[in-house]
């Protein structure tokens, strides 16, 4: 996994003054809101003897064991021991380590690499749809028994359609992939797959000769993705996703979908969700059943032209690895 990098863990709305308990990667975290209104993280086990600290308190911005009371400030710095006279001195390693952490979209993200101080953590980077306010938005979640990469890789991945979508983004669609429109840049990826079909009645209206508009997917390296469907007018749907390893082989998929136009459409609403969790529900199927459950290297697994995205995704992922695991 790569651990400089921002991962979303929970809906904003279930994050109050109690310790919640979240996983990435295999590891646990605690997470608050302190009386500052702001989100913090925090390893999830107290340095004493272990507890979790997602079954204490939260007094001010201080995260309170359960067990003996010890009391942590929002850098992980043990300030108080009930035990201890007063001024005895409190031992450095009485620390659980701090997370950088943030609210944005309606989720709180970790970035999971601990905040060190010569070096300033990225800001959280998102698409434009998410900086205006015109734009309706409705959030959804769910979890695949299936590993970071192959998830996904899976929305990468443009020859599946007609097989594993064959009534809705598949109907109608040409197995053939001929000169897949793809480009790799420095963020991640974006793809403008041709033809491509969403179903009645989000298909969209053929844009006007010499206008531009074409359904478009883009990839922020490495886990925050969006598929952009055009429908005519300025008029765009909009599905988010972004995926959590939250153990090497479960990926949690924090999504919102959205739209520019009749904002106030429950029916819209409804619909684009329904079919969003259709869609997604025939791709988990597939997903989970692929083996090894991890993406192996590139060399162990047989590719055609087709794959370029996910070619392109897997050996980013596995060279920013790396790269993290050499401590470039
Ligand atoms: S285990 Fe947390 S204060 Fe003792
Ligand atoms: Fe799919």
């Amino acid at each position: 996994m790569i651990k400089k990098n921002w991962y979303a863990v929970l809906p904003s709305a279930q994050l109050g003054r109690t310790p919640v308990k979240t996983t990435v990667h295999d590891t646990d975290f605690v997470l608050l809101r302190g009386a500052d209104g702001l989100p913090h993280a925090f390893s999830a086990y107290c340095p004493h003897r272990g507890c979790d600290l997602s079954r204490g308190t939260v007094e001010h911005n201080h995260l309170v064991c359960p067990f003996h009371g010890w009391r942590f400030d929002p850098t992980g710095r043990c300030t108080h021991i009930p035990a201890n006279r007063a001024n005895a001195p409190i031992p450095k390693s009485a620390q659980v380590t701090a997370y950088p952490a943030c609210d944005a979209i309606g989720l709180i993200w970790v970035y999971t690499q601990p905040e060190q101080t010569h070096q300033m953590t990225p800001t959280l980077e998102l698409f434009p749809e998410f900086q205006t306010v015109l734009w309706r938005r409705v959030p959804f979640e769910m979890s695949w028994h299936a590993s970071f990469c192959r998830v996904v890789e899976s929305v990468l991945d443009i020859s599946h359609l007609p097989f594993v979508h064959p009534e809705t983004t598949g109907k109608d669609v040409s197995p053939v992939v001929d000169h897949l429109d793809y480009a790799v840049q420095h963020t991640g990826i974006v793809i403008h797959p041709k033809p491509f079909a969403p179903t009645h009645p989000m298909e969209p209206v053929p844009a006007p000769p010499g206008v531009a508009e074409q359904t478009e997917i883009e990839l922020l390296f490495p886990n925050r993705w969006i598929i952009r469907t055009p429908m005519g007018n300025e008029n765009w749907m909009c599905t988010f996703l972004t995926f959590t390893p939250t153990t090497q082989e479960t990926t949690h998929v924090f999504g919102v979908v959205m739209r520019n136009f009749q904002l106030d459409s429950e029916f819209l609403d409804d619909f684009h969700l329904e079919h969003t969790f259709f869609v997604l529900n025939e791709d988990k199927e597939i997903i989970e059943c692929l083996r090894p459950m991890r993406a192996p290297d590139l060399k162990s697994e047989s590719h055609v032209a087709s794959d370029g995205p996910t070619i392109r995704f897997r050996s980013m992922l596995f060279d920013a690895i790396r790269i993290e695991n050499t401590g470039g």
